[in-house]
């Protein structure tokens, strides 16, 4: 069958090249740009941020682009647009990126928040980026998109409006809703219907209300034709009420236009062969080596002895969700049986403290960096023997991914899209995330590292897994195509 090309609009308030502070920003990036290479013309709008980092060539639209908020005629901001260069592919597919200038709202230093803790109007904030990403795909195509794709609760604004207040043409629209971690559902008071443009019909127990509160999350899965989440076994897991956050029983309900779709990974930008942050590059057929150069440069650069032993990483946003803390009791046991420790991230200031008075216990054994950065993160996953995800829950998680592609092997609960990607021949499933059967995943670990072999047998085979987004962008262009 010979499709049209379809025209998708991409809301979300991270894109990895531009600002981000996790896992959504890296797959709008890829998951962009995999459908233009499929022949799509893709239109992503995020805002511009004090944060972000344009690119040396780009474009300022002409005039400004009003967006309306509120219900009142005066209720309107004037916005100005930023275009960064179109990527086209030889498929005639092509990528725009159109940022949201809105000095008042976005020219501050943090996406959601900054030292003093997070911005007091994220809801207009979002909102004014959901609406604005609507008039501005108008713009770009006569009679708009073909599909609206919105991402996390930021951008569940772009479904309610188009399907809620701008009129039978956006109501028409496909909509296709993203959840990537269902623990954020915007979740704000009911005042927010007439501040922000939301019929108080919808604020009703099938579409906005939760509990007495208007919840974003719900009402654009409630309204889009399709609801995707970052992996099948997370798909089943928001289900159940230990991984439902109190929505489960309304995506029961919707559960029929519920697919998991497992994130891929970007294989060009992570790329142990060709990436500049490493002390020494390498592929499948010199991994030893430089791997050993790596391991070595890693430890200097953090602080920790040179030596032989084996030594484990991890890099994670310090919240409960990645269960950082579950791995400090077990630190005491791991540095007595020869093992060392490099923890990257930042979050909670007490799951920080934890870690830091950890490294001050086991100095030259473990050591911790406070900081949230991607060129040290890829350093830690080419010069790890192991890469440790704890996670409580986990919707997809990109790092396990990451790791196996450059050669550490993952140690990681047997949650979400960690169940997904990570199996016994290319790592280690702790069956339940506490501190006991993470213990036993890496005492395993320890154990096949003590086997150079079978190590480097494990290495050859998890580099060698395909992680690719072709398959899963495939996925959603079926689904943008599916009959609602
Ligand atoms: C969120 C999830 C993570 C997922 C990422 C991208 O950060 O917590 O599991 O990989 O989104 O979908």
């Amino acid at each position: 069958m010979v499709h049209r090309r379809l025209r998708i609009l991409m809301v979300s308030s991270e894109v990895e090249s531009l600002a981000r502070t996790g896992g959504l920003g890296d797959v709008v990036e890829a998951l962009s740009l995999a459908l233009a290479e499929l022949g799509q013309e893709v239109l992503v709008v995020t805002p511009l941020y004090g944060v972000t980092r344009l690119p040396g060539t780009t474009v300022r639209w002409p005039g400004t682009v009003p967006v309306r908020f509120g219900w009142g005629s005066q209720d309107v901001r004037q916005a100005s647009v930023v275009e960064t260069s179109a990527v086209r592919f030889s498929s005639g597919g092509s990528r725009r990126v159109c940022l949201l200038d809105d000095p008042a709202l976005y020219r501050r230093q943090g996406i959601y928040e900054d030292m003093w803790g997070p911005f007091g109007d994220n809801a207009l904030r979002f909102a004014v980026m959901s609406r604005g990403a609507l008039e501005i795909a108008a713009r770009v195509w006569d009679g708009g998109p073909d599909v609206v794709h919105a991402h996390d609760w930021h951008a569940a604004f772009a479904v309610l409006y188009a399907k809620l207040v701008m009129g039978d043409g956006w109501a028409r629209k496909r909509c296709v809703f993203t959840i990537h971690n269902l623990a954020f559902q915007g979740v704000l008071d009911a005042d927010v219907l007439d501040r922000l443009h939301l019929p108080r019909a919808a604020f009703r127990p099938e579409v906005l209300w939760h509990d007495g509160h208007v919840n974003l999350m719900k009402g654009a899965t409630a309204l889009a034709e399709h609801i995707t989440t970052v992996s099948p076994t997370y798909a089943r897991e928001i289900l159940a009420p230990a991984g439902g956050f109190g929505l489960d029983g309304h995506l029961r309900a919707h559960a029929h236009r519920l697919t998991g779709i497992l994130n891929g990974i970007d294989e060009k930008r992570f790329d142990p062969q060709s990436d500049v942050a490493l002390a020494e590059r390498y592929d499948a057929s010199s991994f030893v080596r430089g791997r050993l150069t790596c391991k070595h440069a890693l430890a200097d650069e953090v602080g920790l002895e040179r030596g032989e032993g084996p030594l484990f990483g991890c890099v994670a946003r310090l919240t409960s969700q990645k269960g950082t803390d579950l791995l400090v009791p077990l630190l005491p046991e791991l540095v007595a049986r020869g093992a060392r420790f490099v923890v990257v991230g930042q979050g909670e200031r007490s799951l920080e403290d934890q870690l830091l008075w950890a490294a001050e216990a086991f100095p030259g054994k473990v050591a911790v960096r406070i900081a949230f950065d991607p060129r040290l993160s890829r350093r830690v996953y080419a010069g790890t023997d192991f890469f440790v995800v704890p996670s409580r829950f986990e919707p997809c998680g990109l790092t396990q991914m990451y790791a196996m592609r450059y050669g550490s092997l993952p140690v990681v609960t047997d949650v979400g899209g960690l169940h997904d990607t990570v199996d016994a021949d290319v790592g280690f499933l702790a069956s339940r995330a506490d501190v006991e059967q993470l213990g036993a995943a890496c005492r395993a670990a320890l154990d096949r590292f003590a086997d150079p072999e079978a190590h480097a047998a494990t290495i050859r085979r998890a580099m060698a897994r395909d992680f690719a987004w072709r398959g899963s962008a495939e996925r959603y262009l079926s689904l943008y195509r599916a009959p609602a």
